[in-house]
């Protein structure tokens, strides 16, 4: 009886390990030094614009940005453009919307997102960031997102640069082999070879790089306010910080009668 129990029990906390590495790990994905990480990191608007190219130039064909307004492109804290940019930006790039009224296409204005694209049947990328995991474990503890955070934009920038140049051909598709999609396969083609753009701010267009520029204006787009979050987060740290002095002063007088009688001296005045 002892014996069935134990052996069962034991099967089960295999199962149930062999389940979490395998549905949490077994992918690869590097732990890029981005500028917006930790309590004080910020976007690097720079690095935003040269990714918002690399969209523009390479991965909007198939991906679409529908969650993202145009106009945000000149928002506080992000890309930094002006809204006559933003109108540039759509001319330069043809960008047009099918307007349900008119029941035909036009030409964007700011307060438009950006297209829909599901030509290919890629996914959206305007919440990418926030939809993938890069960290997990160890041993489906999730200790290594605490530390190293939930590696959004680390997962893009891996996938982008993680292919292993082999192809396999299932059920009539091609399939590129990839060490950090789950599954080690994935139907996107890589996207980005060197000089795939050219850097107006004349940033060497390597892949590595190109990739990680990519990442973190997708890490803007998922999360457009973060800079205002993490500064609204230190002021509400100070302000806490010093109401806990306050209120610690304040508990010790309103105390301090009652702990005088009980000691049986004179309260102070
Ligand atoms: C030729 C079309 C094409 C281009 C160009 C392209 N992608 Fe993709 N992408 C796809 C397809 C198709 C998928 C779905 C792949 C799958 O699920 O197997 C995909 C999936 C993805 C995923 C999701 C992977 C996952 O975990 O499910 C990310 C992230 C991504 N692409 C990023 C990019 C970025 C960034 C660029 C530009 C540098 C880009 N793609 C360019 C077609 C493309």
């Amino acid at each position: 009886m002892f014996r069935t129990l134990a052996i069962s029990a034991a099967a089960a906390l295999a199962l149930s390990t062999g389940g979490a590495s395998a549905a949490g790990g077994e992918i690869t994905v590097e732990n890029y030094d981005f500028s917006f990480q930790g309590p004080f990191g910020t976007f690097d608007q720079d690095q935003l614009q040269r990714g918002l190219q690399v969209y523009t130039e390479v991965c909007a064909a198939c991906h679409g940005l529908q969650y993202v307004p145009l106009r945000a492109l000149a928002d506080e804290g992000g890309i930094g453009w002006t809204m006559d940019e933003v109108r540039a930006y759509i001319d330069q790039n043809f960008i047009e919307v099918y307007d349900d009224d008119l029941a035909d296409w036009r030409a964007a204005i700011p307060n438009d997102n950006f297209p829909v694209n599901d030509s290919v049947g890629a996914p959206d990328l305007s919440l990418m960031a926030k939809a993938r995991t890069g960290f997990f474990g160890p041993r489906g503890t999730a200790i290594y997102p605490l530390i190293y955070g939930l590696g959004g934009p680390e997962y893009i920038a891996s996938l982008l640069t993680h292919y292993t140049g082999v192809e396999y051909e299932e059920f009539g598709t091609i399939l590129y082999g990839n060490e950090t999609m789950q599954g080690g396969r994935i139907s996107m083609a890589p996207p980005l070879w060197d000089d795939s753009v050219t850097y107006a701010d004349g940033t060497s267009a390597t892949v590595d790089q190109m990739a990680q520029d990519v990442a973190s204006f997708l890490m803007w787009t998922a999360e457009p306010h973060m800079m205002a979050r993490k500064q609204f987060g230190l002021v509400a740290v100070i302000i806490l910080g010093i109401f806990s002095v306050l209120l610690y002063l304040t508990n010790k007088r309103l105390w301090a009668p009652v702990k005088a009688r009980a000691k049986g001296t004179t309260p102070p005045e």
